[in-house]
């Protein structure tokens, strides 16, 4: 297994967010997290990344124990995170933003990496010197999620990359982020857009109040009739 998490649990001052979390994607997967709102789908994002500390539990990544690792060691393993809500530098080119994403490497490795985003997503070679607050808001999470793959990871951590974008849209970031899966990299996605999410993924884990409910084949988790009354809307 490329990530195993056990017994994990995140808290907010006293309010506990997640309450045991125990899930396992293998290298080259594509898993997909659905839930409610709240349910603590970034939360667990953010505390495998790091930004969020675990109060309990564990992480282990690629065999190695990273529950107490600061987060740019995370993503030197090669664990990325792409946050809720894109975030990306409203101010600053599209390119300067996607060199930020490159904080190692040479910068022969960069430019190369660069033409390769800008190969993957054509739309941002053509705005490349413009300010990436100015772009729509799928082009922004185009370019936030290219900033991520700046940092070639192994694991990539998807926070609801569909919010706020039209259906359009939406497809053509998961077309992309299936492509991610079939290049080879390993995915973990967090959607709002249960169905959307789960008709792309190998696997899924449904999370209700902090803790895992249901897991399985992507395509069990379509045909269950709970899943289809709480998340699909069928
Ligand atoms: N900064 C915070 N301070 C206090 N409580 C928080 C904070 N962030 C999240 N929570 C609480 O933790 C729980 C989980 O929130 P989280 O944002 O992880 O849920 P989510 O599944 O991502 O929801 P959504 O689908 O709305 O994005 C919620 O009850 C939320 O109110
Ligand atoms: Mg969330």
């Amino acid at each position: 297994m490329l990530l195993e998490v056990q017994g994990l649990t995140s808290h907010y001052g006293r309010i506990q967010a997640l309450k045991g979390v125990d899930l396992a994607i293998a290298e080259g997967e594509l898993v997909a997290l659905v839930g409610a709102n709240g349910a603590g789908k970034t939360t667990l994002l953010r505390t495998l990344s790091g930004v969020q500390p675990a109060t309990g539990g564990s992480i282990a990544y690629a065999g190695c124990d990273i529950t107490r690792l600061v987060p740019h060691r995370r993503v030197r393993l090669g664990i990325a995170q792409v946050p809720e809500g894109r975030q990306v530098f409203g101010p600053m080119s599209v390119e300067d933003n996607l060199r930020l994403g490159a904080f190692t490497g040479s910068r022969q490795t960069v430019e190369a990496d660069l033409e390769a985003q800008y190969t993957r997503f054509p739309i941002l070679k053509e705005r490349r010197a413009q300010a990436a607050g100015t772009l729509s808001g799928g082009q922004q999470q185009m370019l936030a999620i290219a900033r991520a793959l700046m940092a070639r990871p192994k694991l990539l951590l998807l926070d609801e990359p569909s919010m706020g974008l039209a259906p359009l849209i939406t497809q053509q970031i998961l077309a992309a982020v299936r492509s991610f899966r079939d290049d080879g990299m390993t995915v973990f996605l967090v959607e709002q857009n249960a169905f959307a999410a789960l008709t792309i993924a190998d696997r899924g884990y449904v999370m209700e109040t902090g803790r895992i409910v249901l897991h399985g084949p992507a395509r069990d988790l379509l045909a269950d009739d709970d899943v289809k009354r709480a998340y699909l809307g069928v």
